[in-house]
C-alpha cells in the first residue's frame, strides 16, 4: 500500500475510534453538545490521535486503553481551535472549510463548547481505567499527568498566552520568545501524542524522552509550516483564512526571519525528528516506518 493510501486508511480508523466517544446530543444542554460535536466533526487531519495510536502500536500496544486517550487529545485540540478562532483571539470565521463554531453558535456558546470539550476530554481519558488491565493502571496515571500538563499553563495554554498578549500589546518578540510560543501552543500537544502512545504500551522512560523530543521537533516544524501556509496558500486549499497572521499582526518566526531561514529550520527539525523515529523503529525491530514517512511528509503538507 502506498503511503497516502495507508494514511487515508489509518485516518479513517482513527476517526471512527475518536468519534465513538462523542456525547449524545440530548437534554437541556443539547445546544452546547451540538456545538462541541460540530467543531469536532468538521474535519481535520486527526494527526494527534493518529500519532498516538501508531506510537502505541510501535511499542507493541494492542489493547483498547489507548482509545479514550486518543479521543481526549483530539477534544483538547479541537477546543483549542474553537477558542483560538474567537473574535477576542484570532477572529477567524472559517475552519476546515466550514464556518467556525462561534460563527454558527455565537461566541458565548463557542466558549462553553470549548470548555465542554476540555472537561469532557478528561472525563473521557479517565474512563480508560474502566478498560485498563492491572499493569496498565499505573501507565494510565502517567498518561493523565502528561495529558494535563501538555494541555495546560505549562503547555498549550502557556503558548497561547504569549501569542495573544503579544498581539494585544504589540510586543516585539525575540526568536526565543517565538520559540516559546511555538513549543507550547503547538508542540506540546504533539509531544503528548507521541509520549502517551509510548507510555500506554509500556515504553521505557528513556524512550518516552526520545518521543518527547520528536514531538518537540515536529511541533515546531509543524507550526513553521502553518505560518508559511498562512502566507502562501489559498483560503480554498487551506480551509481557513489565509492572511490571518498578518491581519492580527502576529510575530511569527517567518515574519522575524524570512522564508529562507524558516524553510531551512523547518527542514532541519523535521530531519532530526525523522532520524530519532527511525532509531525507535530499528530498536523495536519494525520495518514499516510509517511514522517516519508521516514526519517527512508533514513538512511538505499543503493543508
Ligand atoms: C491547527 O492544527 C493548529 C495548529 C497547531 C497549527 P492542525 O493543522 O492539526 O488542524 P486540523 O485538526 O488538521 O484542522
Ligand atoms: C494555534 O496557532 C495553535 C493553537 C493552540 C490553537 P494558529 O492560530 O496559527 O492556528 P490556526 O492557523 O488558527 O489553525
Ligand atoms: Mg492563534
Ligand atoms: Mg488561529
Ligand atoms: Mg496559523
Amino acid at each position: 500500500m502506498s503511503y497516502s493510501d495507508l494514511l487515508a486508511s489509518k485516518t479513517e480508523e482513527t476517526l471512527s475510534i475518536v468519534s465513538s466517544f462523542l456525547p449524545k446530543e440530548e437534554g437541556y444542554q443539547k445546544t452546547v453538545l451540538e456545538a462541541m460535536n460540530y467543531s469536532f466533526q468538521a474535519g481535520g487531519k486527526r494527526l494527534r490521535p493518529l500519532i498516538m495510536l501508531e506510537t502505541y502500536r510501535l511499542f507493541g500496544g494492542k489493547g483498547k486503553v489507548i482509545e479514550p486517550f486518543m479521543a481526549a487529545l483530539e477534544m483538547i485540540h479541537n477546543y483549542s481551535l474553537v477558542h483560538d478562532d474567537l473574535p477576542e483571539m484570532d477572529n477567524d470565521l472559517l475552519r476546515r472549510g466550514k464556518p467556525t463554531t462561534h460563527a454558527v453558535y455565537g461566541p458565548g456558546m463557542a466558549v462553553l463548547a470549548g470548555d465542554g470539550l476540555l472537561n469532557y476530554a478528561f472525563e473521557t481519558a479517565i474512563s480508560a481505567f474502566d478498560v485498563a488491565e492491572e499493569e496498565e493502571r499505573l501507565w494510565c496515571i502517567e498518561a493523565l499527568k502528561i495529558l494535563s500538563k501538555k494541555a495546560g499553563i505549562y503547555g498549550m495554554i502557556g503558548g497561547q498566552t504569549l501569542d495573544v498578549e503579544a498581539d494585544e500589546k504589540e510586543l516585539a518578540l525575540s526568536e526565543e520568545a517565538i520559540d516559546f510560543i511555538n513549543a507550547h501552543k503547538t508542540a506540546a500537544l504533539l509531544e503528548a501524542a507521541f509520549m502517551i502512545g509510548g507510555i500506554l504500551a509500556g515504553a521505557k522512560s528513556e524512550e518516552v524522552q526520545i518521543l518527547e523530543t520528536i514531538g518537540y521537533d515536529l511541533g515546531i516544524a509543524f507550526q513553521l509550516q502553518d505560518d508559511l501556509l498562512d502566507v502562501e496558500s489559498t483560503t480554498e486549499e487551506l480551509g481557513k483564512p489565509v492572511g490571518s497572521d498578518e491581519r492580527n499582526g502576529k510575530r511569527t518566526y517567518l515574519a522575524l526571519k524570512g522564508k529562507e531561514e524558516t524553510d531551512k529550520r523547518q527542514k532541519a527539525l523535521s530531519k532530526e525528528a525523522a532520524e530519532y523515529m527511525k532509531s525507535l523503529y530499528a530498536k523495536m525491530g519494525k520495518e514499516d516506518l510509517f511514522l517516519v514517512s508521516l514526519i517527512q511528509e508533514l513538512v511538505m503538507r499543503r493543508k
